[in-house]
């Protein structure tokens, strides 16, 4: 038993009409939500780690707990960097067991950002490591680059084409409307289905067929969880995510990856704050801890059957 690429999974996901969900996962307690979920589900699962996360939680520990629930649950799982900054994060990543990361040359001008992905996918595929890389600008924050509604640009379906040709990239990550974090829309939410839809025809009319997108700042920001944050303390307002119907009809198209962090935030926030208001005398961090996991684990295994349908993808 073994960490596997996304290669298989996507081939899969887009032959079945559903999408694997990318969980971010920062400790134990999120690495065994998402497991216990995906398990109950007999689903295949990406375990994603963004910069940030591998200097809280460093990249040995996070190797090291994700090849235990490998172990544990017999599961497909691939270990995936979120958002890699560069060529050197990569390297560290594939040096530690990832199985698949990603590049994040978004903001880079467009020729620049061929040049750079074109590296790694280089450097990632002699070690059987697959790719993703991202085209078009999301508004919200992705790591350390924070880009404005403003700035965000729409992935443009001639150039998707051209980069993925000219990259040899795996999976592409695309700028349809959605957004990092738990303020996704000020009116009512919107994706460009028809991008969507035309970027995968141009792919498909080149020859390359079944081609994996990616939808990051996916998180649905479920409005009871907000308000059990906000029940006991939080003061999170007017917070909106992506609407479930949309993110199933984008698991019905091209979209194989799913990307959701903030959803397991604010589940992990709501249940601590909870804990803590209703068991001010406690402090064992099991407690609150397992308050936590159970309604992350419990949010995860609902994202699994109601929403990306992965349900028995291990078959
Ligand atoms: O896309 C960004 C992810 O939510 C990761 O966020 O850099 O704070 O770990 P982070
Ligand atoms: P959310 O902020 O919507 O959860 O998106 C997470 C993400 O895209 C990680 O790469
Ligand atoms: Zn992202």
């Amino acid at each position: 038993m073994a960490l596997v690429t996304t290669t298989k999974m996507f081939e899969k996901a887009f032959a079945g009409g559903y999408a694997i969900g990318a969980f971010n996962i920062n400790n134990m307690e999120i690495i065994q939500a998402v497991v216990e979920a995906a398990q109950k589900q007999n689903s295949a699962v990406i375990l994603q780690v963004s910069k940030s996360a591998l200097t809280y939680a460093h990249p040995k520990y996070l190797r090291a707990m994700v090849e235990a629930a490998v172990a544990e649950t017999g599961l497909d799982i691939a270990l995936h960097l979120d958002h890699g900054p560069d060529l050197e994060t990569c390297k560290l990543c594939i040096e530690n067991g990832f199985t698949s990361v990603m590049f994040d040359g978004s903001h880079y001008d467009y020729e620049e950002n061929i040049v750079k992905t074109k590296e790694v996918v280089d450097y990632a595929h002699a070690h059987g490591v697959v790719v993703e890389a991202e085209l078009g600008k999301l508004a919200g924050i992705e790591d350390d680059v924070q880009v404005d509604a403003a700035n965000a640009t729409f992935t443009d379906p001639d150039q998707a084409l051209d980069f993925v040709q000219r990259t040899g990239v795996d999976s592409l990550a695309i700028a349809i409307g959605t957004s990092h974090g738990a303020y996704k829309f000020k009116g009512e939410a919107k994706l460009d289905f028809d991008r969507l839809e035309s970027i995968t025809s141009k792919l498909e009319a080149a020859g390359i067929h079944n081609y994996p997108i990616v939808l990051h700042g996916a998180s649905a920001v479920d409005q009871n969880c907000v308000a059990m944050c906000n029940e006991f303390g939080g003061e999170i307002a007017g917070a909106k995510g992506i609407p479930t119907e949309m993110l199933r009809k984008a698991s019905s198209m091209a979209v194989c990856k799913i990307n959701m962090d903030t959803d397991i935030r604010l589940a992990m926030t709501a249940a601590i704050r909870k804990s803590f208001a209703e068991k001010p005398a406690a402090f064992d961090p099991r407690g609150y801890l397992g308050d936590a996991r159970k309604m992350i684990a419990d949010m995860i295994e609902s994202k699994i059957t109601d929403v990306i349908g992965s349900t028995d993808s291990m078959k």
